[in-house]
């Protein structure tokens, strides 16, 4: 019998590729979310692409009452993958409670509501940002944790200890925390895809709408890093690798090939690319020019991060697979189609 994982967040960006794959995978998916960061069409795009409409349910999983009525409902759920978060730097310094609150309360309304129906497997979405800006690069997963520096990325790290605090007086219950450094891209189809509401915050979306005219042009924000071009540096990951290694994850948890109750994964390609970089590889893969222009650092940015990634190429059998060039290209395909661009 098909296995159920439920999705929650799974109309969001990563989520939305990672349904694709569980889908693809044999998986049967339930996804839940608010719809306040994302669009109900992204149903017909993973429809598309996959000939399966998955089971859908909006509501907030913040609320505790709407949460644990959904695991009531889908009691048969076997795991569950944690994408839903506010996941925006800036806004989380200007509205730290509301980040605690939706971040924090809706995976603690999930953990209950695993324990209560006794499902036992989660995969939840940490981040790259609890390592802070690391003395020593690439960064394995026993790099030290450092104080978070923003509301958003505290989230991220208190997530993980309260998860582990949830698993060591619950011992059925078993997690796997996947620390995703930059995911960028679109699915090939170009029928799902990342969909920022306003003005976007991270560099890709910014590219692809400054080169699509919505956006006059690009602010780099700092040549004068130590780095070797003097940008910023990011491990920056295919949205659809990024979306694959969940569904290892899943088939892990679920055929008991843990070696602990909780686990934690880096998720990146182990290449450092810098911001000129990205657009270098942008204009080279689309014969577009991207406008820009040089502007000061942004504050809270780290200089530059990547992650060592041995312990999931080992352990998890999974590697990611495409580089920087087919994740500009995916990514403007993708806006292209959004904006009716030939
Ligand atoms: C941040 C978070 C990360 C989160 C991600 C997605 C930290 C340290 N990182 O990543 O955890 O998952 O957002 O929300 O908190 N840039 C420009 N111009 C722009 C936009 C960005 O030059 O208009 C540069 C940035 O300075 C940075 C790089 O591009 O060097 C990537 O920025 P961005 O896409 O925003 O992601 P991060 O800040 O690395």
């Amino acid at each position: 019998m098909k296995k159920t994982v439920l999705v929650a967040g799974g109309t969001g960006y990563i989520g939305s590729h990672t349904a694709v794959e569980l889908i693809q995978k044999g998986y049967n998916v339930v996804i839940a979310d608010s719809l306040e960061n994302s669009e109900i069409t992204v149903l017909d795009g993973i429809e598309k692409i996959t000939g399966v409409k998955p089971q859908f349910e909006e509501l907030d999983l913040s609320e505790r009452e709407s949460c644990l009525g959904l695991f009531k409902k889908y009691s048969n759920i076997d795991a569950v993958i944690h994408f839903a978060a506010y996941k925006a730097v800036g806004e989380s310094v200007d509205f730290p409670l509301k980040y605690y609150r939706n971040n924090l309360n809706s995976l603690m309304n999930i953990l209950e509501g695993m324990k209560l129906v006794g499902t036992n497997n989660l995969v939840f979405s940490s981040s790259c940002t609890v390592y802070g800006q690391p003395d020593l690069l690439p960064v394995t997963e026993k790099t030290d944790i450092q104080e978070a520096n923003s509301p958003y990325g505290n989230t991220k790290q208190i997530s993980e200890e309260i998860i582990r605090d949830f698993l060591n007086v619950n011992k059925n219950q078993k997690a796997i925390a996947l620390r995703y450094f930059n995911p960028i891209g679109a699915h090939a189809s170009a029928l799902i895809g990342e969909l920022p509401i306003g003005v976007p915050n991270n560099l890709v979306p910014f590219i692809t709408q400054t080169v699509a005219g919505l956006r006059q042009e690009l602010s780099v924000f700092g040549d004068d890093y130590n780095t070797p071009d003097g940008s910023a540096v990011r491990d920056y990951i295919h949205v659809v690798d990024l979306a694959k290694a969940h569904v290892v994850a899943i088939d892990r948890m679920l055929e008991d090939k843990n070696k602990a109750q909780l686990e934690y994964f880096n998720l990146g390609t182990g290449n450092g690319v810098s911001v000129l970089e990205c657009i270098e590889s942008f204009e080279k893969v689309t014969g577009l020019k991207v406008p820009h222009k040089i502007v000061g650092r942004r504050a809270g940015d780290i200089e530059q991060i990547w992650a060592n990634t041995s312990y999931a190429n080992d352990e998890l059998g999974w590697k990611a697979e495409l580089g920087i060039d087919d994740c500009m290209l995916s990514a403007w395909n993708w806006e292209k189609n959004i904006r009716n661009i030939k």
